[in-house]
């Protein structure tokens, strides 16, 4: 049986624990009027079995005929049966009780309906705490995800990251409430229990205690099995999400290439680790209640049999006896919820870790401090260098390229040249190895990073969409504004299609624009950098999907700012740039040719070959 035991390395259980609490801190006061609601609602439980003991003792006391009860006729065990010490009672009902006996039903009514308001506001208290706890804890993660350094995203998936900030907070938090609850509902009454018994009578009480080791052996016991098993069954099921994300994702895939067959497969061996792992962590789970219940007898079996002997020693009164036994089964039904508690806790310490760990996600480096205004867009790269981590290559190999302000500059060459990756550079997405990156003269490091991306509209190669309308997507993060957004579309040459849309820009688009054609989707990321009016545009691959009439029309539009802005264009299809102002031609990391379309054709190098193999 494969049932990984949770790495060494993983911060203990207490230091999430301390986290969590760091999260509920600023809201301690709701759970302090909880806690101050459950202990009223506490105080009252002896009130139940005193109150009882107190009616039966009065009323087999205070009768004059009947002095004592053991004087009954009958057997001495009879007369400390409760049951049997009723019945006579029930024959010499008179007035001579201390108390009318209409006090009864408004007393106990009187009480129940205290403990049933003090039950409610403890719970509405204790709720509110959780919910506000959780959302702080979502909105704390999702800061986490959008500083998160971009080399995280290589290994986090998308639905593992949903799983986190959204489904384990609120899972946490309720387990750890839930536990709370008991431990306030039945630890404070049998707490409360505990000292009445003390009363009555210490030395059977302080004998119950003799169970206690016993019982905090059994819930170390077990609760380190589920520790374990808790851990593996929350590794199971992020590995059980991650099919599914790839499955709703990819579903194109998933069925033009007929793998439904080898999905479900990859999908049922996780299910059946989660299967498993779940099934095991409940069997822990559920090992703790018979095993301290057992315990908990013996303490129970030793009381009773004492008292027993006691009474019937010393002639015990039957009121205090009854008054001890309800006291005591009382307290033993509390507990036997309060051995349940440890379990949850740990349960939902083990998910904490793994959504807590989130926060501890490396920030991205955010060090510069100027602010750049009125850029023109001047760009210069330095004997740069980058490697991937991993990489056994070099991205880009002391790569020297200028970008001048206010022209439109084309970088081409062979897949895996390393275009994509300056534009990376550029945005500050990867940092160089060596070398600097300047944009007017400034280094761009200096800069803060919301500033630097001030500057740069990009569209990227990988069209990213959003799950909203044609007007959210383009207006997308800023003020919608229709003049703009018109200009944006006409330019994109996306406004007669928008027009003809059934509910014009405000049609949904689908997740990620699966409404939209391609050479559309790519068009609206088009019209959502134009949008942005920023001072460089970056078109990588932008046009690729488009037909050569549309592309023609996006690029008219373009040079109606010629001069204004700096645009980098990137295209494999070199029809796209011929009409750039400089073409450099990059392989392996370096620019290996730089000029416009005539100079490099003239030149007979890469370029030209590149535009012979087109034709
Ligand atoms: N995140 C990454 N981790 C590791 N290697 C990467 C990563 N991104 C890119 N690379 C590698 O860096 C090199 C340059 O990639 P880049 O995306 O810059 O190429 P490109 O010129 O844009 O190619 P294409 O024309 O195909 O888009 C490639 O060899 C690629 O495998
Ligand atoms: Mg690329």
């Amino acid at each position: 049986m494969t049932t990984p035991s949770t790495p060494s390395d993983d911060p203990p259980l207490r230091e999430t624990a301390s986290r969590l609490w760091r999260f509920m801190k600023p809201h301690r006061w709701g759970l302090m009027l909880s806690v101050l609601a459950f202990v009223l609602v506490a105080a009252t439980e002896p009130l139940i079995p005193k109150l009882l003991g107190y009616a039966l003792g009065e009323g087999f006391n205070a009768k004059p005929a009947t002095t004592s009860v053991i004087g009954l006729p009958g057997t001495a065990a009879s007369a400390v049966s409760p049951a049997s010490a009723a019945a006579p009672s029930m024959a010499s009902i008179n007035l001579d009780y201390s108390f009318p006996i209409w006090m009864v039903p408004i007393v106990l009514i009187g009480l129940f309906a205290i403990r049933g308001l003090f039950t409610f506001c403890g719970q509405y208290m204790l709720n509110w705490t959780i919910s506000r706890t959780v959302m702080d804890i979502r909105t704390a993660l999702l800061q986490v995800l959008l500083r998160a350094d971009a080399r995280v995203y290589t290994s986090l998936q998308p639905a593992t990251a949903v799983t986190k900030v959204v489904n384990d907070p609120q899972h946490v938090v309720t387990l750890i409430a839930g536990s709370l609850v008991t431990i306030l509902r039945d630890g404070l009454p049998a707490l409360a229990l505990m000292g009445y018994l003390f009363v009555l009578n210490w030395k059977l009480t302080l004998l119950s205690l003799i169970t206690v080791p016993g019982l905090a052996f059994v819930v170390r016991k077990v609760n380190k099995r589920v520790r374990r098993m808790g851990t593996w069954a929350y590794d199971a099921q992020l590995r059980l999400v991650s099919v599914v994300e790839d499955v709703t994702r990819a579903w194109r895939v998933v069925r033009s290439f007929d793998a439904a067959g080898y999905e479900t497969r990859r999908f049922g061996d996780r299910a059946r680790e989660v299967q498993r792992s779940m099934l095991k962590t409940a069997a822990s789970n559920a090992m703790a209640q018979p095993l301290s219940q057992l315990m908990a007898s013996v303490g129970i079996s030793i009381i009773v049999s004492l008292a027993l002997y006691q009474s019937r020693v010393n002639g015990t009164g039957v009121g205090e006896f009854a008054s001890f036994v309800a006291a005591l089964l009382f307290m033993s039904s509390r507990l036997r919820h309060l051995s349940d508690v440890m379990q949850p806790i740990t349960n939902a310490l083990v998910v904490a870790r793994g959504c807590i760990g989130l926060l501890d996600t490396p920030a991205e480096p955010d060090t510069g401090t100027r602010e750049l205004s009125n850029v023109r867009g001047d760009i210069a790269l330095k004997q740069v260098t980058l490697r991937y981590p991993g990489a056994n290559r070099d991205a880009l190999a002391a790569l020297n390229l200028h970008i001048p302000a206010g022209k439109t500059t084309a970088l081409v060459g062979s897949s895996g040249a390393g275009k994509s990756s300056v534009v990376n550079l550029l945005l500050g997405f990867e940092r160089p190895d060596s070398g600097t990156i300047l944009l007017d003269g400034v280094a761009i490091d200096e800069l803060t990073k919301a500033n630097l991306r001030r500057q740069f509209a990009v569209v990227s190669q990988d069209i990213v969409l959003f799950d909203t309308s044609v007007a959210d997507n383009i207006a997308y993060g800023q003020e919608r504004d229709d003049v703009k957004l018109e200009q944006a579309l006409r330019a994109a040459a996306l406004w007669d299609f928008a027009q003809s849309l059934p509910e014009g820009l405000d049609t949904m688009v689908g997740a990620n624009g699966s409404k939209l054609s391609g050479g559309q989707r790519q068009r609206l990321a088009i019209a959502r950098a134009l949008y942005k009016d920023a001072p460089v545009w970056i078109f990588d691959e932008a046009t690729s999907a488009l037909d050569t009439e549309s592309e023609r029309a996006v690029q008219q539009a373009l040079e109606q700012w010629q001069g204004r802005k700096t645009l980098i264009v990137i295209a494999h299809r070199l029809s796209t740039i011929r009409r750039a102002d400089c073409i450099q031609v990059m392989a392996d990391g370096q620019v290996v040719e730089s000029g416009d379309h005539d100079e490099l054709l003239a030149r007979d190098g890469v370029y030209a070959g590149m535009v012979k193999v087109q034709h």
